[in-house]
């Protein structure tokens, strides 16, 4: 069962964040948002700069990948939530730094808690680390470990984390986005089978 009031006390923390220098740059923290319908949780690496702007997750251009990849499933994002690793963009999209992750996971660990997500969709290798660090997952980097299903169980219960590559390297490199269509594919039969 969902805690939406832990949900957005989390979300009000986040809004008033000091924690690491990167609320000085940003313009709006990104919480994260979605329906939850399916009970599945969507995690990307970091805002960039439409989703500063406008303070919600993967509103750019991979975002628009993002939907697709869904609708091509038969999802939408009243069925999932979407969160990032980090709550605030990284000046220029640069990649997040250990400082300022270890400062921000408090965040999608409350969010993860509040949740109880039924499967976790990892998007870009920061996130998968950062489930392998979190979940006592061996680490592999993600051209080997994506497109398959992860579990962990914990003392507060088993987590199911299915790692794939990030939208925004598919819309660099065909054969990433090849490969994202096909692990969507083998999302939707994972998900057939929970
Ligand atoms: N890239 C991410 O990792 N997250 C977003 O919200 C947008 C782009």
């Amino acid at each position: 069962m969902v805690d939406w009031g832990a949900l957005k006390e989390i979300e009000e923390k986040i809004r008033s964040c000091t924690k690491c220098p990167l609320y000085k740059t940003r313009t709006n923290p990104v919480p994260g948002e979605g329906g939850f319908e399916k009970e599945i949780l969507i995690v990307g690496e970091a805002p960039g700069k439409n989703e500063d702007l406008q303070g919600r997750p993967f509103v750019g251009r991979a975002g628009k990948l993002l939907d697709d990849l869904l609708s091509s499933i038969g999802l939408s994002r009243k069925d999932v939530f979407i969160t990032n690793v980090l709550k605030c963009r990284p000046p220029n999209n640069r990649d997040p730094t250990e400082e300022e992750i270890s400062a921000c996971s408090p965040y999608l660990e409350a969010q993860i808690g509040a949740l109880q997500p039924k499967l976790i969709v990892t998007l870009g290798r920061f996130a998968w680390a950062w489930m392998c660090e979190h979940f006592g997952i061996r680490y592999r980097k993600l051209t080997e470990a994506h497109g398959k299903l992860y579990t962990s169980s914990t003392l507060f219960g088993s987590y199911r984390i299915f790692p794939t590559f990030h939208p925004a390297a598919a819309l660099r490199r065909k054969e990433i986005l090849d490969l994202l269509r096909e692990d969507f594919q083998t999302l939707k039969a994972v998900l057939e089978g929970l």
